[in-house]
C-alpha cells in the first residue's frame, strides 16, 4: 500500500478529536494529500449504523450486536473510503479504528480481545494501521473534560466511569503488546505539547 494510514485512539474525553483537528490542518499547509475520517461513521452505510450504536433508546442492544455493528461499519469505511485512498499514496487519519473494537467491546465488554481480534481482521481484510496514538488519560479526569464541554452522553458513554476505566485498561494492554505500532501519549499534557509529541513520532514516516 502506497499511503499511511494513521489512527487515533483513546477512552471517551481524551482529546484525541483535537489532535486529529491539528494535524489535519498541519499536513493540509504542508500540501500533503490527505483523507479525514472517523468511526463509527465516514460512509452513508456507515453513518446509518452509527445512529443505531449510539441511540441512548437502544437499551436493549446486546454486547454481540454492538461488536458486529462496529466490524459491519469497519468493514464498509475499509473497502469504500480507506483501502483506495492508501492505494492512491495517499495519507489517511482515521479518529478510532480497530483498536476501539479490542478495548471497549473485547475488554471493557468482557467479550474476549482475541475474540475481537480475529473479527477485526475479518473487517478489515488485514489492514492495520501503520502508527496508532493512543491518548491516555484516567476516567475521572475524562469525564471531568466531558463535563465541562457539556457534551450530552450517547449510549456507550452512559456505560459509566467504571467501564471507561476498562476500556483505558484493555488500551494499555494494545500498546504493550502491538510491537511499537501503537504510541502511547500522555493526554493531562497542554495541547500543544502534546502536538509536539505526534509531529516528532511522525518524523521520518510521512
Ligand atoms: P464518538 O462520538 O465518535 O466518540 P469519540 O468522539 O469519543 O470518538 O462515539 C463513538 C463511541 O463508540 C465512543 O464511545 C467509542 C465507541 N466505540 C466502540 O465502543 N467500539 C468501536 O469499535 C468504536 C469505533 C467506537
Amino acid at each position: 500500500m502506497k499511503g499511511i494510514f494513521i489512527t487515533f485512539e483513546g477512552i471517551d474525553g481524551c482529546g484525541k478529536s483535537t489532535q486529529c483537528e491539528l494535524l489535519k490542518e498541519y499536513l493540509k499547509d504542508n500540501g500533503r494529500d490527505l483523507i479525514f475520517v472517523r468511526e463509527p461513521g465516514g460512509t452513508v452505510i456507515g453513518e446509518r449504523i452509527r445512529e443505531i450504536l449510539l441511540d441512548k433508546k437502544n437499551t436493549q442492544m446486546t454486547a454481540r450486536t454492538e461488536l458486529l455493528l462496529f466490524e459491519a461499519a469497519r468493514a464498509q469505511i475499509t473497502d469504500e473510503v480507506i483501502r483506495p485512498a492508501l492505494e492512491e499514496g495517499k495519507i489517511v487519519i482515521c479518529d478510532r479504528f480497530f483498536d476501539s473494537s479490542s478495548a471497549y467491546q473485547g475488554m471493557a465488554r468482557g467479550m474476549g480481545m482475541d475474540f475481537v481480534a480475529g473479527l477485526n481482521m475479518a473487517a478489515t481484510g488485514g489492514l492495520a494501521p501503520d502508527v496508532t496514538f493512543f491518548f491516555d488519560i484516567s476516567a475521572e479526569e475524562a469525564l471531568e473534560r466531558r463535563g465541562k464541554r457539556g457534551e450530552a452522553s450517547d449510549r456507550i458513554e452512559l456505560a459509566g466511569l467504571k467501564f471507561q476505566e476498562d476500556v483505558r485498561r484493555g488500551y494499555l494492554e494494545l500498546a504493550k503488546e502491538s510491537d511499537g505500532r501503537v504510541i502511547t501519549i500522555d493526554a493531562t499534557k497542554e495541547i500543544d505539547e502534546i502536538f509536539e509529541v505526534i509531529k516528532d513520532s511522525l518524523k521520518g514516516k510521512i
